[in-house]
């Protein structure tokens, strides 16, 4: 990969390009171009350059919930954006620390990656519910009301195959 592929692999991506605000998308790929460039070496770099592609097939995989699970009601846009910075926290522990395990590095990449957002004070509907949702999304469990925390640790667990714990 090469840096200049990162935003064209987004942004060539239509349906994410009409869902998600453009102010967003280019955060989020600018800070995966920037820990692309920051990582301490190879391995952190290549670690990084997963996270690039497993986020769009998180993205692809909400898309597929959204439109398959009839009891899965959420705004299209919101849902996109949550899977987009889900792990947005994964990008500077990558680059920094070379590892995804959060005692290893010693970063709570989802509070990480909250935190993040926050700072951006991005004025969009929902903010504080995808928030929220990227906060719980690495969880063992979330028992709030908020829809996007549950669509958000609905990925992780689909992520690592455990559906038996289903939430919806
Ligand atoms: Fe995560």
């Amino acid at each position: 990969m090469i840096k200049e592929e990162i935003s064209k692999l987004y942004f060539e991506n239509e349906k994410l390009v009409n869902l998600v605000p453009d102010k967003l998308l280019k955060w989020a790929t600018k800070v995966m171009e920037e820990n692309w460039d920051n990582a301490k070496d190879d391995e952190s770099r290549k670690k990084v350059e997963y996270k690039i592609y497993h986020t769009l097939a998180v993205i692809q995989a909400g898309w597929d919930i959204m439109t398959q699970i009839k009891s899965v009601e959420l705004d299209k846009s919101t849902g996109t954006i949550v899977c987009l910075f889900h792990d947005i926290g994964r990008f500077p522990q990558a680059a920094k620390s070379n590892s995804y395990i959060d005692e290893v590095s010693g970063m709570d990449h989802a509070q990480v990656g909250a935190e993040m957002i926050k700072k951006e004070n991005f004025l969009i509907d929902n903010i504080e519910e995808i928030i929220e949702a990227v906060y719980w999304h690495s969880r063992k469990e979330y028992l709030g009301e908020n829809i996007y925390a549950k669509f958000g640790l609905f990925q992780e667990i689909l992520n690592r195959g455990r559906l038996k714990y289903l939430i919806f």
